[in-house]
């Protein structure tokens, strides 16, 4: 595998291999890797020639009392496991790179709609540097695909409406969240619970899955949500929202939808945790 931290020596390994006819796949991460993100990378060998990851924790998508400081920085570790997983290309640039005229003057992408409500509305700002870090690492790599974890289900709305709405030629491919045995989803914000925390904080997905089976036979979607609201709670958890959507558009479902998802975020001592589930009825 090669790192590379500068723009121009992406480009020239990028354009030689677009020469031989490669087809390329990316996996853009924010580092401190686990088996989801390895999901990923297998996922995005099954499309390509080559997978090229990026490890950017982008400043962009943070708020000003997020955890930007203290998100995990684990570089040699993911290096390990990207090379393990046999990853061609590690592009790990810095803010300066990224962003060469500072934050405030950067141009930036707002997808509307699906950008608006839920993790966008406890997050201000959150997408749009999602999505402006993203359509930025799309036109470095120029990839064919691109591979997004669907436990942020909807950063996938987000990115997937992004290519649509701006003609980019990627294909974008959602891949299933992986799990603990206790049914918690992989995350890096994992790292921030305790043990005791560890044991409560699986109360989020089982209560996604209780309210998925509540919603096949009963049509009080806004009732039933505030029910499981209230079981996370009681679990030692405290809800941000859980709610449930229509599955593309992201609006509250209505009663004749049939394509459905039900999103979920909780704080759980230091971490905040997302979780989700699509229901088909
Ligand atoms: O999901 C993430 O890790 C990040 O939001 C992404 C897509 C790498 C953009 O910074």
């Amino acid at each position: 595998m090669i790192t590379l931290n500068d723009i121009s020596s992406l480009r020239e390994t990028i354009n030689q291999w677009r020469q031989q006819g490669f087809k390329i796949a990316f996996v853009p991460t924010m580092g401190n890797l686990h088996a989801g993100h390895i999901a990923l990378i297998t996922e995005a060998h099954k499309h390509a020639d080559k997978v090229v990851a990026s490890i950017f924790v982008n400043p962009m998508q943070f708020g000003q009392n997020e955890d930007i400081a203290n998100y995990p920085r684990t570089l040699q570790a993911d290096q390990q496991q990207l090379e393990a997983a046999k990853t061609d290309l590690l592009f790990t640039p810095t803010p300066e790179i990224v962003y060469p005229k500072g934050l405030d003057k950067q141009t930036f992408i707002e997808v509307p709609q699906v950008s608006e409500g839920y993790c966008g509305e406890s997050r201000p700002g959150h997408f749009r540097g999602v999505a402006t870090v993203v359509c930025k690492l799309f036109n470095l790599v120029q990839p064919d695909i691109a591979c997004f974890g669907l436990k942020d289900y909807q950063q996938v709305q987000v990115i997937q409406t992004m290519v649509e709405d701006l003609s980019m030629p990627i294909d974008i491919i959602p891949v299933a969240t992986v799990r603990e045995a206790s049914g918690l989803a992989l995350s890096s914000r994992n790292g921030y619970l305790t043990e005791e925390e560890l044991k409560i904080a699986p109360a989020l997905s089982q209560n996604i899955q209780w309210l998925a089976e509540k919603i096949k036979q009963d049509t009080d979607f806004i009732g039933l949500a505030k029910q499981a609201a209230n079981f996370i709670n009681n679990a030692g958890l405290k809800t941000d929202y859980i709610h449930i959507c229509h599955a593309k558009t992201l609006q509250p479902a209505s009663e004749d939808d049939k394509n459905l998802v039900i999103l979920a975020a909780a704080h759980c001592g230091k971490a905040r945790l997302i979780d989700n589930l699509q229901v088909n009825l």
